[in-house]
């Protein structure tokens, strides 16, 4: 069913709109009237809106990697676009819109006022053939040979990063621990200053669950026996660091460096570990380990799966029938119980779009974005405070100027580009957008010609109440964990890099659950350049019918080739079985 013949509801416009508008078209007008919750709720509503802005002063999550000491909160908050405001208003006082292509959004938003119809196979996945790989049954999972009687020791795992990276880290600790047989202690979550967030696994996953998936492959335990405790791991030189093993290590890496070490000491202690374990060459029962880990035995606690179904259903507005995606993420929580005259009403369609825009990406891409001095000096000043390291590392690199290294695919892709792209494959003005992440570099006036062409952007401050999100305020991980969740259950979920590992971890599990439902949408950062380097001259039939041709080559899912993240790309024989 489509937004304009949703029955209208009573909701003020001026409260729920957001900034910028579908250019002349009028009908699709930019409220969230009829988005999420029924009138009885009204009320609720205007005090989840007024509340908003408050939300933002918090000290909710980072998803801005590097403390800054020069940034500025800014204070007060009057409308919804403050969304995009907040910390990340670093260098833009003024936030006068920047620009890098005003011929292409003129041209998208008479486009996007023209469109009537939007073609039926934007919201399906274009490739049929994808359908025939499924999950496979779990006893086929747990086809490993098995758990060796003795154990070589203990495994002890100290993951750094964010949620995302942790969980990488989580899956390939599982394989390690099978492959040296050693017992795996509950891996730990390093607390960084950056991340701020004090959560352990029992905070984020189920570990009984955890546990009882994986009692056949492995044995695991919540803590070290005090015998070991009292051991000083790093003194008796068991502690293995980044400087210890190669980025993607083989399992002759682990048999040969690591075994030793708990053959001697009975416990090995790999801190800040994460990317530490390769995919190719690697036995196939490992490989099955790894994913049977990763789509099997993390699931969310009911804390997170309580408020992540409000979100989704929010996000739906009705409660249709659970997918197996929903299921296997949210559990009992997506159940319907109520509601069944709305579920009949159908849904309403939304697209997420993880924006990986922030401005440690920025300034790390050594790329410009159109802001010209200004923003070349305050770029180049988080660098210095910021990646000492990459500076250090340039000196002695040959130079790459920034529209080469924009025309190499190199530069994450702004609020702008996203948006042509969208665009440009005809998703209509009045789409609702989920926005996961935040802190978008430039704020408002990075994000004006994105609105300008999208307006309806959702995120989860606003589909949930303050009091919603008071539990997770000071989690970022927990926090970070709804947004995986909205990508994850999405109709469509659209990536700007398809280098991280949010975007990478919600891709594979759409293609491991999503039974050929779930398109993702990957944008080819190099042949994007390669267009918009014409934005001066190309029309726009052209440029839509080039844009659909890049992401529906980046759609097709083949097997997982070699060296390639099974949890990115499941569909393979070690991770997903063929339906004949
Ligand atoms: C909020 O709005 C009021 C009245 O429109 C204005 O005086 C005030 O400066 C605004 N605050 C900010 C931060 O924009
Ligand atoms: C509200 O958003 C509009 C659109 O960006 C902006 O021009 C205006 O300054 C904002 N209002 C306040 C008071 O911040
Ligand atoms: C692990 O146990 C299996 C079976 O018990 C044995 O074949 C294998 O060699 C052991 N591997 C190591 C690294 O101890
Ligand atoms: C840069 O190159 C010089 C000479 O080739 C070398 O001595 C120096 O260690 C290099 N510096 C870095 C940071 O790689
Ligand atoms: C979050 O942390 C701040 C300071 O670190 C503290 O004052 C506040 O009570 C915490 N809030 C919650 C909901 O835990
Ligand atoms: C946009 O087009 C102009 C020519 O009209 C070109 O000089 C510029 O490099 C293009 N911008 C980008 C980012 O490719």
């Amino acid at each position: 069913m489509e937004i304009e013949t949703m029955e209208e509801e009573a909701i003020p416009h001026d409260l729920l709109c957001f900034v910028g508008s579908c250019s002349s078209l009028r009908h699709v007008s930019c409220s969230l009237r009829g988005l999420y919750v029924r009138k009885t709720h009204i009320r609720t509503i205007a005090v989840t809106f007024g509340l908003l802005g408050f939300l933002f002063l918090l000290d909710s999550f980072i998803i801005f990697f590097f403390e800054s000491p020069n940034l500025q909160s800014t204070s007060v908050f009057n409308n919804s676009s403050s969304v995009f405001q907040g910390r990340d208003s670093y260098i833009n006082k003024k936030q006068s819109p920047v620009h890098m292509y005003d011929r292409l959004l003129n041209l998208a938003s008479s486009a996007l006022a023209k469109l009537k119809q939007e073609l039926s196979n934007l919201w399906v996945e274009p490739y049929q053939k994808a359908s025939s790989w499924e999950p496979c049954e779990e006893r086929k999972v747990q086809s490993n040979p098995g758990k060796s009687v003795k154990s070589n020791g203990y495994i002890l795992v100290s993951a750094n990063g964010g949620l995302n990276q942790q969980r990488v880290a989580i899956c390939n600790a599982v394989a390690v621990a099978y492959l040296l047989n050693a017992t795996l202690v509950i891996p730990k979550f390093l607390y960084s200053n950056v991340w701020k967030d004090p959560s352990q696994f029992g905070d984020i996953y189920q570990e009984k669950y955890f546990m009882s998936v994986l009692k056949d492959d492995i044995s695991i335990v919540k803590e070290l026996p005090p015998h070991m405790k009292s051991k000083d791991v790093e003194a008796i030189g068991s502690q293995i660091t980044d400087a210890d093993l190669v980025k993607e290590a083989t399992s002759v890496d682990y048999i040969k460096i690591v075994l030793p070490l708990l053959l001697r000491n009975g416990v090995v202690h790999f801190l800040g570990y994460g990317n530490r374990l390769g995919f190719d060459p690697l036995p196939s029962y490992i490989q099955r380990l790894r994913c049977k880990c990763n789509f099997h035995a993390l699931k969310f606690v009911p804390k997170i799966q309580q408020v992540g179904s409000l979100l989704v259903k929010r996000i739906r507005k009705y409660n249709v029938a659970p997918s197996m995606l929903d299921t296997q993420l949210l559990g009992k929580f997506m159940e319907n119980k109520e509601d069944h005259e709305e579920a009949a009403r159908g849904s309403i369609k939304s697209l997420a779009l993880h924006l990986r825009f922030e401005v440690d990406m920025v300034a790390y891409s050594l790329c410009e974005f159109g802001g010209g001095k200004n923003e070349r000096k305050d770029l180049k000043s988080y660098r210095e405070s910021h990646f000492p390291l990459l500076l250090e590392r340039l000196k002695n690199a040959t130079y790459i100027s920034p529209p080469d290294l924009r025309k190499s695919g190199r530069c994450p892709l702004t609020p702008e580009e996203a948006a042509l792209v969208l665009a440009g494959l005809g998703f209509k003005c009045g789409t609702y957008i989920y926005l996961a992440g935040s802190h978008i570099y430039g704020g408002n006036s990075r994000m004006e010609p994105f609105t300008r062409l999208y307006p309806n952007v959702i995120t989860k401050e606003n589909m949930l109440t303050q009091k919603e999100l008071a539990p997770f305020r000071n989690f970022s991980s927990q926090l970070a964990a709804l947004d995986f969740i909205a990508c994850a259950t999405a109709d469509v979920f659209a990536m700007t890099d398809s280098g991280s590992q949010l975007s990478s971890l919600v891709s594979g599990l759409r293609t491991y659950y999503g039974s050929n439902r779930a398109p993702t949408l990957r944008p080819n950062k190099k042949r994007l350049a390669a267009i918009l380097t014409e934005n001066g001259t190309i029309d726009w039939n052209n440029f839509e019918e080039r844009i659909k041709k890049m992401i529906q080559q980046g759609q097709k899912v083949g097997i997982r080739s070699y060296g390639r993240s099974i949890y990115r790309n499941p569909t393979c024989p070690d991770c997903m079985c063929k339906h004949q």
